[in-house]
């Protein structure tokens, strides 16, 4: 998809315009002027205003689109319109686009975009290859089309096949990654995870075919800084949930439990292209969790790589096992500052339900400038506590900590269980299993793989710099 930025929309060669109409604005100013002719015989036949991302269609060469927008008009309202249009449009090569945020539109657009339907041989797809925008901010052009084509990059992961994207196939996406975004890059094998002493990874690791991999990319935007922003993914590419087997039903989902691994990766390569003045690196360890002949039973104890032992009380809490290794480890290579991602917990969408991401930490000044970041993003997220108290619920007899705390505060027993592997480091937990893949159709977004939280990481770290 190319984009292109003019000043002025007239003589523009498009197939379709497409044309804000803001809600609950008076008619003569609710759209871009320059097509108020066409929509006041409209407003008065009652055929508009429009509800936020409702589309009316009027024929033509070319072909104008009016699409509802909220009153509130910020980038996201934008972002969400132009996907919609993009969704929508049919038999378009070339799309225009009246007044709206630069930035928020490009992003839309490759949201719009993306295609859940890889696998299928015969499609009637007829992409858009060309879009027009009016104004000048080449800027934003350029940032929301880095920022889009991430998104789409991480979901594209996300949505591929578990039988297609095993930890050594991931490992390689990353490679390609790194040498397209100019990103340094190291693949961990499973006998250097073995020498790292990384247990908890091994102990998932054990009842698969596959082996593990910890993926490693790299960007120094900031030379002389010492200080070393790492974002922690968790990478596992299937979740049976081990000898702990979950449900049949629903099970095929749990190809997206390496969603934050790849949101991660993708945030880098973001950082990478706008050349963000930090530095930063992603730290993924990637397995399947497999209830194999080797497979870990409950009651097991391993030695993560921290040193501290773990007794497993149900496989099936594994992304926190892999975590704890993965943020011991990037610890050890130098980070200062650590944010891990994570299609963590069922009990994330029990208690945020779809909508909002949970966010936890050990430090108040970084949870909060997080927050701030994801605000900025317009990606709805929410602080939980992290009450001392928590920690009694993953106690072992045998070990220094359980890996599971029971069904009470499931999404705050995890972070509490990640917290023992940061130590004093400053550390957020994002739990994204409630908002990572989006079950319900919108008309700005497929069922599938939604890139949550990629925009609040790149936002979090073009801002890190000047923490
Ligand atoms: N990957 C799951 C969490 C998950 C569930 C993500 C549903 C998205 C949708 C995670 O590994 C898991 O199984 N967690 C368990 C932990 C429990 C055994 C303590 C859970 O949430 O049930
Ligand atoms: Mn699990
Ligand atoms: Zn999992």
């Amino acid at each position: 998809m190319q984009f292109e930025i003019r000043e002025s929309l007239d003589n523009v060669d498009a197939d379709a315009i497409a044309v804000g109409v803001v809600e609950g604005v008076d008619a003569a100013l609710a759209c871009d002027s320059r097509f108020s002719s066409l929509a006041m015989p409209l407003f008065a036949s009652g055929d508009l205003p429009l509800k936020p991302f409702e589309t009316l269609i009027v024929p033509g060469k070319p072909k104008i689109i009016f699409v509802g927008i909220a009153k509130a008009a910020d980038a996201e309202t934008w972002r969400r319109a132009a996907a919609t249009v993009v969704r929508r449009v049919k038999k378009v090569r070339t799309l225009a686009f009246g007044a709206g945020d630069v930035r928020g539109l490009v992003e839309g657009a490759l949201i719009g975009s993306f295609s859940v339907e890889a696998y299928k041989t015969t499609s009637n797809r007829e992409p858009i290859d060309r879009i027009v925008i009016a104004g000048t901010d080449r800027k934003a052009v350029e940032q929301g089309r880095i920022i889009g084509e991430s998104i789409n990059w991480a979901r594209q992961l996300i949505n591929e096949p578990s039988n297609r994207k095993p930890p050594r196939v991931i490992a390689e996406h990353a490679r390609e990654l790194a040498s397209n975004a100019g990103l340094s890059v190291d693949v961990l094998d499973e006998q250097q995870i073995r020498e790292l002493k990384m247990g908890a990874l091994i102990g998932v690791s054990q009842g698969s075919e596959e082996p593990p991999r910890v993926v490693v990319l790299k960007y120094t935007g900031r030379p002389h800084s010492p200080r070393m922003l790492a974002y922690v993914g968790k990478g596992v590419t299937f979740d049976t949930g081990g000898i702990s087997l979950k449900p049949a039903d629903g099970m095929e989902k749990m190809k997206y439990d390496m969603a934050g691994g790849a949101t991660a990766m993708a945030a880098l390569r973001a950082l990478a292209l706008i050349r963000a003045n930090l530095n930063c690196m992603a730290v993924v360890p990637l397995t399947e969790n497999m209830p194999g002949g080797r497979a870990q039973r409950p009651g097991d104890v391993v030695t993560s790589m921290s040193g501290k032992t773990i007794e497993i009380i149900n496989t099936d809490a594994e992304g926190r096992l892999i975590l704890a290794d993965g943020l011991a480890y990037a610890r050890s290579i130098g980070a200062t500052h650590l944010v891990d991602l994570a299609t963590l917990t069922g009990a994330a969408r029990i208690a945020l339900g779809p909508f909002r991401v949970g966010v936890m930490g050990n430090n108040q000044v970084l949870i909060e400038s997080f927050l701030n970041a994801a605000n900025r993003a317009g990606e709805k997220m929410w602080q939980m506590p992290m009450d001392e108290e928590y920690r009694d619920l993953i106690k072992s007899t045998v070990a220094d900590v359980a890996n599971s705390g029971g069904r009470f505060g499931g999404m705050i027993t995890a972070a509490k269980f990640l917290q023992e592997f940061v130590g004093d480091t400053p550390w957020v937990h994002v739990d994204i299993a409630s908002a990572a893949w989006n079950d319900e159709e919108k008309p700005y977004l497929p069922k599938g793989p939604s890139g949550v939280a990629l925009r609040s990481l790149v936002e979090f770290g073009l801002t890190f710099g000047e923490l």
